[in-house]
């Protein structure tokens, strides 16, 4: 399999011609403003990344809610959404174009994607002036969010959704200052959704030997690391070419041509790839595992909802995250990870690291233009 191919650049002379030609609406217009083929990866972060835009009319506000949905944690950054903007709602449909067919063959992470993406729209749409009502997918195919005009109302976790990543660093080791863990332990969780906060080294290196375990059988997958390799995007050529995937620079690996890269994370040892995980959990000071009582797609969304609050609870904080899902993708560690934390019935869905350390480079998003039904 092969990454999608590169679009040309455009100039920015070019683009502007284009802009001007079209006659376009105020909705039009802002989709318009977020295309920028012009700039350079920083540039594209800076425009992907930027703050909630204080948009005048009723249906800019909405896409800006759109966009800050995109910014959510998502499998392997394929942005597995599609939005339906409507008067009163906005609804997040699941593109299943963007499956991952061999990790995630249930869906099961493609619905927490959506619960990720539906945390930050209600984050965002409180703080900006709407109230928000969801109804979940229980026997539908999609979430709607119905949204009423209402007073705004601050809150630190809309400040963090612009600032949240998926830390794949090294830690420093420091333990999370008590009373800040305090705040992260006591969040409000969504109906049928428990949290298990792992730390100290026992605890810890029982959950290592399950990431041992989910390395050393997915990195023995050929179509684990064909599906992986598909999505890598070796160089900012690449990442900007598509605007999803996972950036080598956003893991702290080099920027190499495709063919380099191919090779190089195809000889990747099971063996080596346990270690590097190894090294990150050990600087961690504590993990977490998000758990469900039952595996169905509004379970899964509500789980996504408790990642991203979660997430964006330890932004807040300056506390960094990271996933390490290996032990709950593979099907058959996964029960037996589920009884050596305790679980009872409950079953893993999420495995997270925290701890300290510096912001990595970041990860791009498609624009809304690219994501609105
Ligand atoms: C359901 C789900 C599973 C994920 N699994 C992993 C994982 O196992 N390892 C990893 O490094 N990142 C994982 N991620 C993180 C995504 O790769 C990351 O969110 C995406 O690349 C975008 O980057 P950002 O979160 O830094 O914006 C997962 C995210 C979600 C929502």
């Amino acid at each position: 399999m092969n990454a999608s191919p590169s679009r040309p650049p455009m100039s920015r002379r070019t683009f502007l011609k284009l802009l001007a030609a079209g006659g376009v609406t105020a909705a039009g217009a802002y989709v318009l403003s977020e295309y920028a083929p012009w700039l350079d990866y920083e540039g594209q972060v800076a425009q992907t990344w930027k703050l909630f835009g204080k948009e005048t009319t009723v249906s800019a506000q909405k896409l800006e809610l759109v966009r800050y949905a995109t910014l959510a944690a998502n499998g392997h950054n394929t942005q597995p959404w599609k939005f339906a903007v409507q008067e009163n709602a906005i609804e997040i449909h699941p593109d299943t174009s963007r499956e991952l067919k061999i990790v995630d063959p249930d869906h099961r992470e493609l619905w927490i994607s959506l619960g990720c993406a539906l945390e930050n729209l209600l984050v965002a749409a409180r703080a900006s002036g709407f109230a928000a009502e969801v109804t979940y997918p229980d026997s539908a195919e999609f979430i709607r969010v119905a949204l009423t005009p209402d007073s705004p109302q601050s809150d630190p976790l809309f400040d963090a959704i612009p600032l949240r990543q998926n830390t794949r660093s090294e830690y420093d080791g420091q333990l999370i200052k008590t009373a800040d863990f305090d705040q992260v332990q006591t969040l409000p969780l969504e109906p049928g959704v428990s949290t298990h906060f792992i730390t100290g080294p026992g605890g810890l290196e029982t959950v290592l030997e399950y990431v041992n375990q989910g390395n050393l059988s997915q990195y023995a997958d050929p179509a684990f690391m064909d599906e992986l390799i598909y999505w890598l995007r070796f160089n900012k050529k690449e990442a900007m070419s598509s605007m999803d995937g996972l950036f080598s620079k956003c893991s702290g690996n080099p920027e190499v041509p495709r063919w380099l890269g191919q090779m190089f994370v195809g000889s990747t040892k099971p063996q080596q790839q346990a270690d590097i995980d190894a090294k990150k959990l050990r600087s961690s000071p504590a993990a977490v595992v998000i758990a469900l009582e039952s595996d169905d797609k509004t379970a899964w969304v509500r789980a996504g909802q408790v990642y991203e609050r979660l997430a964006l609870k330890t932004t807040s904080l300056n506390i960094k995250s990271a996933f390490l899902n290996q032990p709950i993708e593979v099907k058959d560690i996964r029960s037996q990870f589920q009884s050596a934390l305790g679980l009872g019935a409950s079953m893993p869905q999420l495995l997270v690291r925290l701890g300290y350390a510096q912001a990595m480079p970041k990860s791009l998003r498609r624009p809304v233009e690219q994501v609105l039904i």
